[in-house]
């Protein structure tokens, strides 16, 4: 047995030095250490043995077995890593290979204006409403205090999709659906802004176009007075423009309000002196606004005794050019993207 031993650990020193690759020390395993192996047989064959035969050809099996096992993984782990070596030689990175660019967005300037007014009015308990591009003739003029026929009407009775229904000429019609609302609800206090886009015969210069975007807000409530219009607007500027702007409030005309007034910024361009920017005045337009008039809580259900509010319309795209100082309104809409970039770290 002891021979058969011998033979077997020098067959197998024999094979293993011939081993190139796993596959074949796979075999070798198989053989010499599989289920089928010539050892297992000397195992078996032990039986017939005394004692003390017993214990020393164990031991020599186990001895065999262990110098087999060290050798065979040996090997493997040499394989192991030559294989890796190969794999990480072929994957090597060329670093010097340009990287793929991955260009990012940025807000559309109008979108930063409106964030930034949203922002304003959300830190003074306003909510955030959607409104509806197209709406009824009642919602856009009637409740508004624009019967038929109101002369007011002439300047922005545009887009009609059929006789009732109309492209909204100005964002003021949510102030229409929330009063409605709000008097059904039998509430009695509301502060809403809405924002989106309002369609208009008014394309006459650089400046105007028949499509544009507006910010309408208001607050409904008891002892809602002029003060506290002016104050919410002389707040707004000073947000939006700088801390410092001068505001000043000029007698207007809105058949939903009453008072009106519009609201301007002294020039920040000139300082007051008169420039190109303010148009020799002094002074720039920013919005529309007034107390609401008693007609519009009529007409939509809520009874103008001891109710009160403020309302006011802002123009998103003439802030932005103010802002960003843009001279063309088509710039907005053009999908320029060198103008678009220029808008990338806004307020980052
Ligand atoms: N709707 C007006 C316009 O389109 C702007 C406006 C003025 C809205 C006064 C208001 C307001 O809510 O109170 O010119």
């Amino acid at each position: 047995m002891e021979s058969k031993i011998e033979r077997l650990i020098k067959d197998f020193h024999q094979a293993i030095v011939k081993v190139e690759n796993s596959a074949q020390l796979d075999e070798v395993r198989i053989t010499y250490l599989g289920k089928n192996a010539e050892l297992n047989q000397v195992v078996k064959e032990m039986r017939n043995l005394d004692e003390n035969q017993k214990r020393t050809i164990g031991q020599l099996v186990n001895e065999t077995r262990s110098l087999m096992t060290e050798k065979i993984n040996e090997l493997a782990t040499k394989f192991n890593q030559e294989k890796l070596n190969a794999q990480l030689a072929q994957e090597k990175l060329n670093v010097t290979l340009p990287g793929k660019n991955h260009p990012f967005g940025s807000w559309h300037p109008l979108n930063l204006v409106i964030n930034e007014i949203a922002t304003i009015f959300e830190g003074l308990g306003f909510q955030m409403v959607n409104g509806s591009e197209v709406d009824t003739d009642l919602f856009n003029f009637q409740k508004l205090n624009l019967p038929e026929g109101h002369p007011a009407r002439e300047m922005q009775d545009t887009f009609y999709l059929d006789e009732q229904t109309v492209l909204r000429t100005h964002s003021t019609n949510m102030t229409a659906h929330l009063l409605t609302r709000l008097s059904e609800q039998g509430g009695d206090y509301l502060a809403a802004i809405s924002y989106g886009n309002v369609y208009r015969r008014d394309d006459d210069d650089a400046t105007h176009s028949h499509q544009f975007m507006q910010i309408d807000g208001f607050v409904v409530g008891k002892d809602i007075s002029f003060a506290n219009l002016k104050w919410i607007l002389t707040y707004l500027c000073q947000r939006l423009f700088n801390v410092d702007v001068k505001v000043r409030f000029r007698p207007s005309y809105f058949p939903f309000t009453q008072p009106s007034v519009e609201a301007d910024i002294a020039c920040f361009k000139c300082h007051g002196q008169g420039c190109e920017l303010c148009k020799q005045s002094g002074w720039i337009e920013v919005l529309g606004a007034g107390l609401i008039h008693d007609e519009v809580f009529q007409a939509n259900g809520l009874d103008p005794q001891g109710l009160s509010g403020l309302a006011f319309g802002i123009g998103v795209e003439r802030i932005a050019m103010l802002k960003f100082g843009i001279t063309n309104i088509r710039d907005f809409y053009e999908n320029n993207l060198q103008f678009l970039n220029q808008f990338k770290f806004y307020g980052n």
